[in-house]
């Protein structure tokens, strides 16, 4: 009995636990820790409270930065040993003020960076000497600690894991920060958390079935929140060909997985998030070449933003109608797998001729695109998802690719990705480029001649899209794996869309 009790608490924490670091303001008090973060402009003075620091040190601190000869430059860092009375102070550069919101998760994210893992000791930021219009500034700056601090070491054994840190982050008005932070960006930090758990996972636990009930788990006591899954008997009422298609090669059913948030005091009309959602990615029977294929478990990074955003906006109450519709295949090659060369019908009735199998990203989105304007008749749709090698080649690390069919749009979405950290840059979409992907034996085909791939990725959605819908095509194939770390996220998925659909949400973009 005992034994069947423990199994099930285990199966009730290991699931829907997002272990977080432990993040807590203060008023500035040098005595509560000897493990200091201060921040230092381009004008090379210590000011505020890191100036008291200074004189503590008899300007030892000072002037150990000045002759560390270090350039002080955003998220440069430098850390100083026996500086008595305190074991360690690191200098963290800040650059040119003013302060933007993303410049202060990444000073946050290079400060934690900066100090030893599975501290003991409790970390202090000392926050007062900043100059930024940016209101709450000291949470934005715990925020990118705690989206630095991530480990994903489940795998690993005991002894090998990170705890996470212990974090004080001091200012002048640490209640009003500790509410901005506990009420708001603690919750954001939580939806990218699971964003990159998701993408991190192994295709091996995560099918689509384990994805959902990963996100139901997570849902299930926040408020104004329905979850709807649909399984291959309701795709097949609704005749979404397409995402049955993709998901037919493999033993794991596909599923659409829908988050209803309800938060507005009104029923006006919600912005829809659809996520591309394949748990893996072999390529189907135009199966991928072997190197790097491992990297294609994160082929869900689209669903998962989808889904991070849905749990940040909901547990911080957000007033707004959204709707998150996240369609999960895992593409794989077998003798059921669809061929090159199929037609498969859509919800839409639009007819697909399969060129490549492999192109399977855009053929789960023309479902659910379809699924998410007919059943909610949304104010605005964003997709999002891993699409093309091309955005890959085309953008990089920097930037997501952005298709609207609305200059305006365009620009107001670029600013969105500076303000919220994660940039975007526009590529066209051109009459040509539904030309190509005309068929000869269906309504369209999946892919052209090859080139450019982003805009024909894009073309192929566009044609499940209402033309009057304001509509934002993200193809985040380049910016969401790093190989190296950044200032707010150690290597690996960095969650990329849960701060850029977060911000579009907390703007109400329509
Ligand atoms: N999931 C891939 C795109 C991708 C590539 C994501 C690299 C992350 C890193 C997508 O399903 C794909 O295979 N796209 C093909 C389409 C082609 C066959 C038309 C591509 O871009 O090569
Ligand atoms: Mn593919
Ligand atoms: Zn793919």
């Amino acid at each position: 009995m005992n034994k069947i009790i423990g199994f099930c608490l285990t199966i009730l924490f290991s699931a829907s636990t997002l272990a977080m670091p432990d993040v807590k303001f203060s008023d500035v008090d040098l005595k509560q820790s000897n493990q200091l973060v201060v921040f230092i402009d381009s004008t090379e003075e210590l000011k505020g409270s890191a100036s008291t620091v200074n004189k503590h040190t008899n300007g030892q601190l000072l002037a150990a930065i000045k002759a560390s000869n270090a350039t002080i430059k955003l998220g440069s860092t430098k850390t100083f040993y026996g500086l008595t009375p305190y074991n360690q102070v690191t200098v963290v550069g800040t650059g040119k003020s003013p302060l933007t919101q993303s410049q202060l998760q990444d000073i946050g994210g290079a400060a934690i960076a900066a100090m030893p893992a599975n501290g003991k000791t409790v970390i202090s930021i000392l926050t007062d000497n900043l100059t930024t219009q940016v209101t709450d500034a000291e949470s934005w700056i715990a925020m990118g600690a705690a989206m630095r601090d991530y480990h994903f070491d489940k795998y690993k054994k005991a002894d090998a894991k990170t705890e996470p840190r212990k974090l004080v982050v001091q200012s002048n008005e640490s209640q009003k920060a500790t509410a901005k932070y506990q009420g708001d960006l603690a919750h954001l930090v939580k939806g990218i958390y699971l964003a990159r758990d998701m993408a991190s996972e192994p295709g091996k636990s995560i099918y689509p079935q384990a994805f959902v009930e990963r996100v139901e788990d997570l849902f299930d006591d926040i408020k104004n929140v329905d979850i709807d899954v649909l399984k291959v008997k309701q795709m097949k009422k609704y005749k979404m060909g397409a995402l049955l298609g993709v998901g037919q090669g493999s033993i794991h059913d596909p599923r659409m997985l829908v988050i209803e948030y309800n938060g507005a005091d009104d029923d006006s009309a919600p912005i829809a998030l659809v996520g591309k959602g394949i748990t893996f990615d072999t390529g189907g029977i135009s199966l991928k070449k072997n190197t790097g294929m491992w990297a294609m478990k994160s082929d869900l990074s689209g669903a998962a933003a989808v889904a991070g955003t849905m749990l940040a906006v909901a547990s911080r109450g957000e007033k707004v109608n959204l709707v998150g519709v996240i369609p999960l295949a895992e593409n794989m090659p077998s003798q059921d797998a669809i061929r090159p060369g199929d037609v498969l019908t859509t919800m839409q009735g639009t007819t697909i001729e399969i060129m490549s199998t492999d192109a399977e990203g855009r053929l789960i989105l023309a479902d659910a695109v379809r699924y998410a304007q007919d059943k909610y008749k949304p104010s605005m749709l964003v997709n999002i998802a891993t699409l093309t090698g091309s955005a890959v080649r085309a953008l990089s690390d920097e930037y997501a690719g952005l298709v609207t069919r609305d200059w305006a749009l365009t620009q107001k979405m670029m600013d969105l990705g500076e303000i919220s950290g994660e940039s975007v840059w526009p590529l066209p979409l051109h009459p040509n480029h539904f030309t190509q992907i005309e068929s000869p034996i269906a309504d369209i085909k999946n892919s052209g001649a090859g080139n450019p791939g982003a805009s024909i990725g894009a073309a192929v959605v566009a044609t499940f899209i209402d033309k009057d819908l304001p509509w934002v095509h993200l193809d985040i194939a380049g910016v969401d794996w790093l190989e190296t770390d950044i200032n707010v996220a150690p290597k690996g998925s960095q969650g990329w869309g849960v701060r850029f659909m977060d911000q579009l949400v907390r703007e109400n973009i329509k």
